[in-house]
Parts: structure tokens; sequence; C-alpha cells
């Protein structure tokens, strides 16, 4: 017996010493194109990193960092590194060192490019809970290979066309059910186990985006993931100016009520509708649809409170989530003297939003309900997710469904080029009656092309980056008072400055956050914006 328990304490200090780290991952927290957060699970460790591929060998990598954060949930501690200061467009190899000298695998992921001319593509995508079934009562059967099996699936594809990053729109696991609790930490070890699928044949991470969904907590994400707001609401501009994508926070019974998430909203589509600061897109994802096609009821609260906004602020794409179909709509947008409409939401070709959805990541779809509102573009009962591909001109959507055996023939990408066209032999969904993509066009390109490029700055920021004092110099003495106010990445203002009349102005920013933050100067005609990367 003595020696028994000595084999298995022997074995459980072995296993704390020597386990691999579990389930690397990546979010972004801030700027995609010079930050990454990275992930895992179990052994605490560092990270070394380079742009240079120096296999296992750690000690060859220029640079390390240690651990962050460090949580306790879900049965598991997990390790969190955030990177900053990387440079754009880069692959960037590393390897976790842990216990001296064992290191994990040799991973690596891409930085996003910041210069607006270089295309982008990601997956849109969500609801990959396993399905319910007790006694008879619950979930319809899964569809294809059962809702493990085809989220696993469609993992596997994202391995095959390399995504610059996946946006998901929450209901990862099913950690509630009216009929039981169930415990989710299974649950979650088998989603982080499947998304390990993901990963590319050289060891390639793909980043994600969070959104949360009713079937876990704001906690879970933050605990899990390390996302940079613990109420699950950000925004970050990809692509320099390409698009700006916000997550929002869906789960509040009535959003209007949530006036921080709604005033936060507001003032940071405001700060980016600005001749001087307006990205060539804005989309939106979010977990419960405006736009339902089964099961739930159309959230009235998100149409009164959000779909306004959308339209006034210019987001031409909504990704949505939660009803297990795979549906388009033409561009809608909110009319309340429409006599004609869905709630309020009328096709509206040049200033409405696109939304796709509904989250069928592997959870079961569920069948269309009749009749199919007028604004709806395509809508069918299936699995799947979508590959959206931006430029300054147009966003493509394309729809991908898991058909069986299918994945086989889908070419691997292993290229490190940003944007890239779906892979050859990806199985597509129909986006739009029969049509397998579908185009927005960006009706203000050459609007916003122009009123970039005429806008002279008035002010320069030095230096920057900056440390803790940073001067605003304005070529000229601003003839009137203008107001300097700054701001951090997810547009949240973290300090104002009134009635400023000066050619030189002092900043102290030695309390502001590391990283990339946005000074604006707002006069009574225009708010111009400068990015100010402030480094520790
Ligand atoms: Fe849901």
């Amino acid at each position: 017996m003595k020696i028994l328990f000595s084999c298995l304490l022997l074995f459980l200090i072995t296993d704390m010493l020597y386990a691999q780290p579990k389930w690397p991952r990546l979010t972004y927290r801030d700027d995609p194109a010079t930050t990454i957060a990275m992930a895992w699970s179990g052994t605490p460790g560092t990270v070394y990193y380079d742009t240079i591929d120096h296999g296992t060998n750690f000690n060859q990598y220029a640079q390390s960092k240690t651990v962050d954060r460090t949580t306790t949930h879900k049965a598991y501690n997990h390790h969190f590194v955030r990177l900053t200061n990387l440079t754009p467009a880069k692959v960037y190899y590393f390897v976790i060192q842990y216990n001296v000298s064992a290191t994990s695998a040799r991973y690596s992921f891409q930085t996003l490019s910041d210069d607006p001319n270089q295309p982008m593509s990601f997956i849109s995508g969500g609801d990959s809970r396993k399905a319910l079934n007790f006694l008879g009562l619950g979930d319809p059967a899964c569809w294809g290979n059962g809702c493990r099996e085809t989220r696993q699936d469609l993992n596997r594809i994202v391995k095959k066309i390399r995504p610059d990053f996946v946006a998901f729109t929450g209901d990862y696991i099913r950690n509630f059910d009216v009929r039981f609790i169930v415990d989710s930490e299974e649950d979650w070890e088998d989603w982080f186990d499947d998304w390990m699928l993901a990963t590319g044949p050289d060891n390639r991470l793909i980043p994600i985006i969070h959104a949360l969904g009713n079937h876990e907590d704001a906690a879970d994400l933050d605990l899990l993931f390390d996302v940079s707001n613990t109420d699950i609401y950000y925004a970050t501009n990809f692509g320099g100016n390409l698009f700006r994508f916000y997550t929002l926070n869906s789960e509040p019974a009535d959003v209007c009520a949530d006036v921080i998430q709604k005033n936060w909203l507001i003032n940071d589509l405001q700060q980016h509708s600005t001749p001087s600061n307006t990205p060539y897109w804005k989309i939106v994802q979010f977990h419960q649809p405006m736009i339902p096609h089964a099961e739930y009821a159309a959230r009235t609260d998100m149409i009164d409170c959000w779909a306004s906004e959308f339209e006034q602020y210019g987001v031409r794409l909504v990704c949505e989530s939660h009803t297990h179909v795979m549906k388009t709509t033409y561009p809608v947008a909110y009319d309340a003297t429409a006599t004609t409409s869905y709630n309020g939401l009328v096709r509206k070709d040049t200033t409405g939003a696109v939304f796709i959805g509904d989250g069928s990541w592997g959870a079961p779809p569920r069948d269309a309900y009749p009749p199919i509102p007028n604004v709806t573009r395509d809508v069918e009962k299936t699995s799947g997710f979508f590959f959206v591909n931006v430029n300054q001109s147009r966003i493509q959507i394309q729809g991908i469904v898991p058909y069986a055996d299918s994945i086989a023939n889908i070419v691997q990408q292993l290229d490190d080029i940003q944007g890239t066209p779906l892979a050859a032999g990806t199985p597509l969904w129909r986006v739009g009656n029969g049509s397998q993509s579908f185009i927005i066009p960006n009706y203000s390109t050459i609007t916003a092309v122009n009123k970039i490029a005429k806008q002279e700055k008035r002010a320069t920021l030095m230096p920057n980056p900056a440390t803790d004092i940073v001067t605003l110099q304005f070529k000229e003495m601003p003839t009137e008072a203008v107001t300097i106010e700054i701001y951090d990445a997810r547009g949240k203002k973290c300090r104002s400055y009134a009635n400023v009349q000066e050619q030189y102005f002092r900043l102290d920013v030695s309390t502001l956050c590391s990283g990339v933050n946005f000074i604006n100067i707002v006069s009574k005609d225009d708010v111009e914006s400068h990015k100010l990367i402030i480094v520790r």
C-alpha cells in the first residue's frame, strides 16, 4: 500500500512538473497589428518568442515574457501572457518553457497588417455547444456526424483555410439547462481539445475574438481567455483603418436599459465617424439575433436601441448567433415610418447592414419557422459558419458547410499572406438564393479615401511612442479653444481637458495603460484623432 501511495505521489509530482502546457490559444486585447494575448492551461511557464524560428531551443529566442496573469477556473490553472510592441504583418514563433529546461512544442502566430490596402479574412460563427438529450427530452438530433463531431469538423476546416482570425459569437459549451444544472468542466475540456484541431500542420494558432452567449458566463471568457473587458463589449481597429470590429453583449434582457454599454457604443461609433478618423468598414458581432429564424422571437429592444445607430454610423455587417441556422439578410435598417417591415427593419441597399448567422458551429440545427421575413436573403437548417473577406471596396461573404467527406478535398493553406481568398475545395453553402457568394459594396469608399487624404492634421504628438509626458504641438496657435480627450484602445474615455488654447499642450500619460491610446482634438467643426503608443 505504501509503495502504491508513493508511486501515485511520484506520478502526481512528475505530472505537475513535466506535463506539457495544455491548449495554447490566442486572443486580441488590443491592436492586432502590434499585440497578442496568449493563454494556456496547466503547467506555468515563460514564453520565448522571435520572428525567427528556433524550434524548441528556447534560449535562442530573442525575447521572453513571464506570465502576466494566472486564473483558476473549470478545474485548471490558466496562464496569460500579453505581448506588446510587436511588428505588424510578421510571423512570430514561440515556445513555452517550463520546469527549467522543458519546452512546449513550437507554435506560431501572425500579427496583422496595419495597412488598410492589405485585405483581411476572418471566420464568423458561434454555437458550438453539444446537444442535450435526456429521457427523450431536449434538443433534436444533431446534424451530420453529431454535435461534437460537427464542431470538430468545422475546426478542421478552420485549420485548412487558415483565416486571419476567428470571430466567435458565443455559446461555446452548454453549462446550464432548465431541466438540470450541468457541470461544465468536462464540456470545456472537450471544447479546448476540439479547438486544438484548428491548429495548423505547422503549429500555426488562429486568434479568436470572443462574444458572450447565454450558455457561458462573462467570467468564463475572462478567466479562460483573458478577454479585455469583463463585461464583454469592446472594439478594435483591424488593418489600420480597414475596419473597426465591435463585440457587443446581447445577454442583458433589455439592452436599452444597459445605458453604460449603449453610451459606450454610441461614443465609440461617433469617435470613429469623423472626417479624420473613419474606418472603411464597421462590423459588429453579438450572440442573440435581432433577426432570428428559429426558436426565438426578435429582440425588439436591440432593434429599438442599436439598429438606428448601426445605420447612422455606417455599420454594414452584423454577425449574429443563437438560433442554429444558416441565414443571410439583405442590407437592412430601421425605419419607423415603413408600412411594411420586420419589426421596423426594412431593406435599404446603400445604408443598411447585412445580418449573417445564426450560430451553427455544431449545436443542433433547427427548423426555420415560417413565414421567412422579407428582409431575409436565404435561410437553411444546417451547420456551418461564414468566411468574410474584407478589402477597402467590398466585403465578400461565403458560407461554409461541413458536408460529409468534403473536408479532405479542401486544399491546406500554408502561406502567410493576409486576406488570402477561400481555399480551393471548400464546401460552400448557397448564401443568397442559389449564389455561393455575395458582396457588400462600399458605397462610401471614395468619399472616405478623399476625406482622409485631404485632411491635413493640425497637430502632432511628440514623442510617440511615449512613456510619461507627451506634448501636443499645434502647427499654429488655435484660434478657438478646443477639448482634448484621451481614449483607450477599447474606446473608453480616460481623460478630458476643456478650453485648451495653447500651441504646446503637455499631457501627463504616466498613468495610462501601455499600448494604443487615442488623443482626440475636439473643435466645434471637427474631431482630429491621433494614435498614441505608450511603452513602459
Ligand atoms: Fe444561445
